[in-house]
């Protein structure tokens, strides 16, 4: 581990989720910049070396440091929540790098998505229900417009990151019957965890009663409970 910077997947929370690889790297490493609140202090433990919580670090004072540590032959990882392929924006870090000759890699994490499906017990993708999911995020402060009422209207499986806050415009927005099944779960796989469930119609408000207001999960989708299925045809049709 050496001339590179890893992009280290830190799975949703629970420091069981991190890979094998990905807890090597960051018991091997001399810095690691982790991204603020997101990254559970419990994966923190595995750091032997220096940490850097990038909270409010522009990209080009965060590249300064990967290379400097590189530079003087520090092994560095880039810690980041989840999958860092997902909401991760470490594609500008990783064209950063590059133009300053350094090199990346990228090492898989468990996404907060898996982790919330594992928590409610469901099968994104179900024979005879759905054999799509969707991933997407509402527009915000960092995205103009967004997508959500067009890639509901097929009745996917859909995951929604970063907008639990917007609940309410979301589930006015999207083109499920009513009645469709969704679920909103906060720091899954977290010692906090917490999940509340409803449908289309009455998620918002129950949400809106919690204390839930970031950090969560939303999916909606018939595979939260599903009223019939088919059998896979690995374990013989029904
Ligand atoms: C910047 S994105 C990072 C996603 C991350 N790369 C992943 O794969 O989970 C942050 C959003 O991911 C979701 N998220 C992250 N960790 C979560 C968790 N433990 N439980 C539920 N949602 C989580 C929330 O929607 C949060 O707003």
């Amino acid at each position: 581990m050496s001339g590179k910077v890893y992009f280290v997947g830190a799975g949703p929370g629970d420091p069981e989720l991190i890979t094998l690889r990905g807890n090597a790297l960051l018991e091997d490493a001399d810095l690691v910049l982790y991204t603020g609140s997101l990254v559970s202090q419990e994966v923190l433990r595995y750091v032997k070396g220096e940490t850097i919580n990038s909270h409010g670090l522009n990209l080009d004072e965060l590249t300064e440091i990967m290379v400097d540590a590189v530079r003087d032959n520090k092994k560095v990882v880039r810690l980041h929540t989840g999958d860092p392929s997902l909401y991760g924006a470490i594609y500008e870090q990783i064209v950063a790098l590059k133009e300053k000759n350094i090199e990346s890699e990228i090492v898989p994490g468990v996404s907060s998505l898996f982790a919330a499906a594992a928590s409610l017990g469901v099968q994104l993708t179900l024979s005879g229900v759905t054999e799509t999911l969707i991933v997407t995020r509402p527009a915000g402060e960092t995205l103009e417009s967004d997508t959500i009422r067009e890639l509901s209207k097929y009745h996917p499986t859909m995951a929604i990151f970063l907008g639990v806050h917007k609940i309410e415009e979301i589930m006015d927005k999207v083109e499920y019957p009513p009645e469709t099944p969704a679920a909103v779960v906060y720091h899954a796989s977290w010692q906090d965890e917490e999940i509340i469930t409803g449908t289309v119609a009455d998620i918002a408000e129950k949400v809106k009663n919690s204390r839930i207001k970031q950090s969560a999960m939303i999916l909606i989708g018939d595979v939260i409970h599903p009223e019939s299925f088919r059998r896979s045809h690995l374990y013989g049709s029904q």
